[in-house]
């Protein structure tokens, strides 16, 4: 299947069966901005819990916060945002067509445009002669557009009540760093998570939800005593972990990625800090978890032009999409650059007073930064399958149990004879400790294909043998293989193979 095919079937897939779908659609939708449906939501919140217990709830080393949406002026200028946080704009002289820059020449050179300046891009715009998408009118110099929502609070719009979306969920964890490091009496290293909504005023919102203007964030900022950058236990399961790299300097040579192991990588020094590389590994193993293929994955350094204004070293989990290697995820060391900033900012105190030498310090930062709509639509991505069955096309969504919206459906073969009744109460009995759903409509084929296309991993069906010996069918979606079982031991055999039990 081409991979724009792949694409429009997916989202295609997402819209039908109401997983997510372009917001306020009955009066023309906003681009950008979209809305989550029944299933959506299921697996929406599915993802947001598996990576709260992941690098929150499991551990005793990070504490949780949820910010505000909105913020001051005063914390955007100091976090550097409102003079650093733009893309490049390129402007039609004719029509007025606003593109963003580096798309239009990743679109119309089919090169990947990763870190290249202002300047780089007004060559290749001027080398190439590349005109309006629309028009074909002649373009004006790519300038910055800073991508940030503006608002005003209160009854006045002047200057003084000016105030932004955030663009990331982090500043809200820099700028309650005491506050949360001495209510918690958390000591370092130790992270504040937090999972919430940005905003960012993306010229092209694109590739559906890869790139949207409302987005939930789930981010880490994990603060680390200055000296103690390599203080970190990583076991030698992790370390052997192999995955596909691309360095900086490969990129520079114009290498290709190879697979290479985190040993290497931190013996090599291409990871410059022991818990850089330990928040790269557990967001690796995150990804995993989710049941994203390992070969689909790569991770990518970013060379100096392409680091955000705030970061020393970045590292990008990206994922092969049908329209090439992106951004999934990224790990950045922001050093102090933030507490430091508002330190300067605010006047007020951010520094941390160490036990053990009696010396105030300024933590480092590491950042692992998630996008909960990219880990979404690359989720479903990768389970995607479309395949013909006789002359019947059928889609199914392989999700494992960490995501699926449904872990098992309960069908009565037919509503007649008590069989309904028999599977209601089993229903009821399954939905006190598992995801489960119900469904009597149409033939018991399109019940299958229906759980099938959400990604239903089990179901469970009634009939008339149920009604004479007490057991019931149970389907493997993956490979449609079906064995009886005691209704007895229904909960008990579906517990054990939503925890990877063989069928
Ligand atoms: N605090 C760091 C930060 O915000 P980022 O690379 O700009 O870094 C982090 O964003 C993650 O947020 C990305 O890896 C991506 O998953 C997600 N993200 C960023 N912009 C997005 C957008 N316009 N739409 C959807 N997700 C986005």
């Amino acid at each position: 299947m081409a991979k724009d095919e792949r694409m429009e079937k997916v989202v295609n897939l997402l819209e039908r069966r109401g997983f997510i779908f372009a917001s306020g659609q009955i009066y023309g939708s906003l681009a950008g901005f979209f809305d989550y449906g029944n299933y959506g939501t299921l697996l929406k919140r599915k993802i947001e819990q598996n990576w709260w217990n992941f690098f929150v709830g499991k551990r005793n080393d990070v504490a949780g916060i949820d910010g505000a949406i909105v913020s001051s002026q005063a914390i955007w200028n100091a976090s550097g945002h409102l003079a650093e946080f733009s893309d490049p704009l390129i402007e039609c002289k004719k029509c007025h067509t606003r593109f963003r820059a580096d798309s239009l020449i990743e679109d119309e050179l089919k090169i990947s445009l990763e870190g290249a300046s202002l300047d780089n891009i007004n060559k290749l715009i001027l080398e190439n002669k590349l005109i309006c998408q629309n028009c074909k009118g002649v373009l004006e110099i790519a300038k910055p557009f800073n991508l940030m929502f503006k608002t005003y609070v209160g009854a006045s719009e002047d200057e003084s009540a000016t105030a932004y979306l955030r663009p990331e969920t982090a500043q809200m964890i820099f700028t309650n760093f005491k506050q949360v490091q001495m209510s918690s009496r958390k000591k370092l290293p130790f992270g504040i998570a937090q999972i919430g909504k940005a905003f960012r005023n993306e010229i092209s919102p694109r590739n559906f939800v890869f790139r949207c203007r409302e987005f939930s964030q789930m981010e880490m900022e994990f603060f680390m005593h200055p000296e103690k950058l390599d203080d970190c236990q990583i076991n030698e399961d992790e370390l052997g972990l192999e995955i596909n790299v691309l360095t900086a300097k490969m990129q520079e040579n114009k290498e290709k990625e190879s697979k290479t192991t985190f040993a290497i990588l931190l013996n090599g020094k291409s990871i410059g800090t022991k818990w850089h590389a330990y928040w790269i590994i557990k967001a690796y193993e995150w990804f995993l978890g989710l049941g994203i293929r390992k070969e689909n994955l790569r991770l990518r350094q970013h060379v100096k032009t392409e680091l955000s204004h705030y970061s020393f070293e970045t590292w990008d989990l990206e994922y092969n999409y049908p329209w090439g290697w992106k951004e999934l995820s990224g790990i950045a060391n922001r050093g102090d650059y933030d507490l430091k900033a508002h330190m300067i900012s605010s006047k007020k105190d951010l520094t941390y007073f160490d036990d053990e030498t009696k010396i105030k310090v300024l933590p480092m930062v590491i950042e692992p930064s998630f996008g909960l709509e990219r880990a979404f639509l690359t989720v479903i991505i990768d389970a995607f399958e479309e395949k013909m069955e006789g002359d019947e096309k059928k889609t199914i969504l392989h999700l494992n149990p960490n995501t699926a919206p449904n872990e098992c459906a309960v069908f009565p073969l037919m509503k007649k004879d008590g069989m309904a009744q028999k599977a209601i109460e089993i229903f009821e009995m399954l939905r006190k400790n598992t995801a489960c759903e119900y469904d009597e409509a149409g033939s018991i084929g399109k019940r299958y294909a229906r759980q099938d296309e959400i990604g239903t991993p089990y179901c469970l069906t009634i009939d008339y043998d149920t009604l004479k010996d007490e057991t019931i069918t149970i389907r493997d979606r993956d490979s449609t293989k079906q064995k009886r079982i005691k209704i007895g031991d229904c909960q008990s055999t579906l517990t054990a193979l939503l925890n990877g039990a063989e069928f």
